[in-house]
């Protein structure tokens, strides 16, 4: 027709949306039509009523509309801020230890294994496909100190249809596996050719990150190098902080003429608006507000957190000191590869610090919803084109289903409830807490349906 849209649309989903938006926690668009653009963008978001009109101006098919059940809606995929892909493999193993003396004992001998390349494929193939079938659509992935090995996770990510961050770990100091180390010039080197190489590739939603393991393990020379080449490169940056007493006790140690372990990293270049850094948990005030003055955000880790006995990330805090802030699993420091058990390990925590101080103000189901999808998004600096359905935004989608037999969401359906069961039962929370992989049906990276998995040739 004369007013058809300059954009050709893809797929149009009629049905309900839930998502978190600048001025609202949750927002709840029950019977909407969403088209999705050639390029997997949100064209457009209107009522379902208007199907008519709306496929008359945008040139679709109404009959090509895909309907949702009456049991099912639409959020926005999950983002994982924090995961170490190279850790995958021995996820919920060897939590009997502190930090410092886990990652001597397991998690560096663990690492330097990726070497070699069949053993990270092999794992690296396992961990994509794991985390995308629980609905993280986008990650924020360390892999290990190994380039050939942290490129192939880029590679893996871009054919699984993963949005990425991935991160060639940097780490010359410091540690009691001499073989898993490396000179700071080969760090250096090895992450200026880690950073080439993946730009060379140019993978429409994969990224490389600027990656110092944290202060413990690297030199000051090291981050300074790795400060200019992140601001060179205008490129994303992720590290550690303050997870434990005793490692900001050696950060002081180590570093006695800085104000605090964030001017560490803020000396170095490494604290900006693409910065995330991860757990926080000891945190001052005065880093939390330089925190928000360079617009560097954090990633809470609550397994980690609680599994290593490292400390409990006060997230109101944090948020009332409005630096950005994103949930992640912290593979394998967290035992859980799944998004959903952040949230739930995020209330778990702030349920905690509420039974020790009841005038706590614990956070929401609707603010921890919002972490897990939009607040993650603008912790990695990548709202601008995912984290919720804003028109112009790539459509990062899990479509789920809350009604699938047997489960505790489909129990609540049949049994003879209170009504307020019943008004609960579309919303998105059942799912999060109650649900697991079963409920995603489907899984969308930039209007691309990449769960169920199509087996490639
Ligand atoms: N700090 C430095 N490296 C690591 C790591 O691999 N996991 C966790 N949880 N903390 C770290
Ligand atoms: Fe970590």
């Amino acid at each position: 027709s004369s007013n058809k849209s300059a954009v050709d649309i893809a797929h149009v989903y009629r049905g309900t949306f839930v998502h978190s938006t600048d001025h609202t926690v949750v927002e709840i668009l029950e019977d909407r039509l969403l088209g999705v653009d050639t390029e997997g963008k949100i064209a457009f978001i209107g009522s379902g009523q208007e199907v008519g009109s709306l496929s008359q101006k945008w040139g679709f098919e109404a009959l090509a509309v895909t309907q949702l059940g009456q049991y099912e809606f639409f959020m926005p995929g999950m983002v994982d801020t924090h995961i170490h892909a190279s850790q995958y493999s021995y996820a919920g193993t060897a939590l009997d230890l502190p930090l410092l003396q886990w990652l001597n004992t397991y998690t560096f001998p663990v690492e330097a294994c990726y070497k070699d390349l069949a053993f990270a494929r092999n794992v690296y193939t396992h961990v994509v496909k794991r985390t995308l079938r629980n609905g993280t659509t986008t990650a924020c992935y360390f892999a290990t100190i190994h380039t050939d090995a942290s490129l192939l996770l880029g590679q893996i990510a871009n054919d699984f249809g993963q949005r990425a961050l991935v991160g060639k770990v940097c780490m010359d100091t410091n540690n009691f596996v001499p073989h898993y180390r490396e000179t700071p010039d080969e760090s250096h080197d090895e992450t200026n050719r880690f950073i080439s190489e993946m730009l060379k590739k140019k993978y429409p939603l994969v990224m490389p990150v600027v990656t110092p393991r944290f202060a413990l393990s690297c030199s000051a020379a090291l981050l300074g190098h790795l400060g200019e080449i992140a601001k060179n490169n205008h490129l994303h940056i992720q590290s550690h902080i303050s997870e434990t007493k005793e490692e900001v006790k050696l950060v002081k140690e180590l570093f006695p003429d800085y104000d605090s372990y964030t001017d560490v990293y803020h000396k170095h270049n490494l604290l900006t608006d693409k910065t995330v850094m991860a757990h926080g948990c000891h945190l001052t005030d005065e880093e939390l507000k330089l925190f928000r003055e360079k617009g560097a955000s954090v990633a809470h880790c609550p397994n980690s957190n609680i599994s290593l006995c490292s400390g409990m990330l006060d997230a109101r805090r944090v948020l009332n000191h409005k630096v950005k802030l994103g949930l992640g699993t912290d593979v394998a420091g967290g035992y859980s590869p799944s998004m959903l058990d952040a949230v739930r390990r995020t209330l778990d925590t702030s349920k905690a610090l509420t039974i020790q101080d009841p005038q706590y103000q614990t956070l929401t189901f609707e603010e921890v919803f919002r972490l897990a999808t939009l607040g993650g998004s603008q912790a990695l600096s990548l709202d601008e084109h995912t984290g919720n359905f804003q028109v112009g935004k790539d459509f990062d989608a899990l479509r789920v289903n809350t009604a699938i037999a047997g489960g505790p969401i489909d129990l609540i359906n049949h049994g003879e409830g209170p009504k307020v069961l019943f008004s609960l039962l579309c919303s998105p929370f059942p799912f999060l807490l109650s649900g697991d992989d079963r409920n995603i049906a489907e899984v969308y990276v930039a209007g691309k349906r990449v769960v169920p998995f199509v087996e490639t040739t």
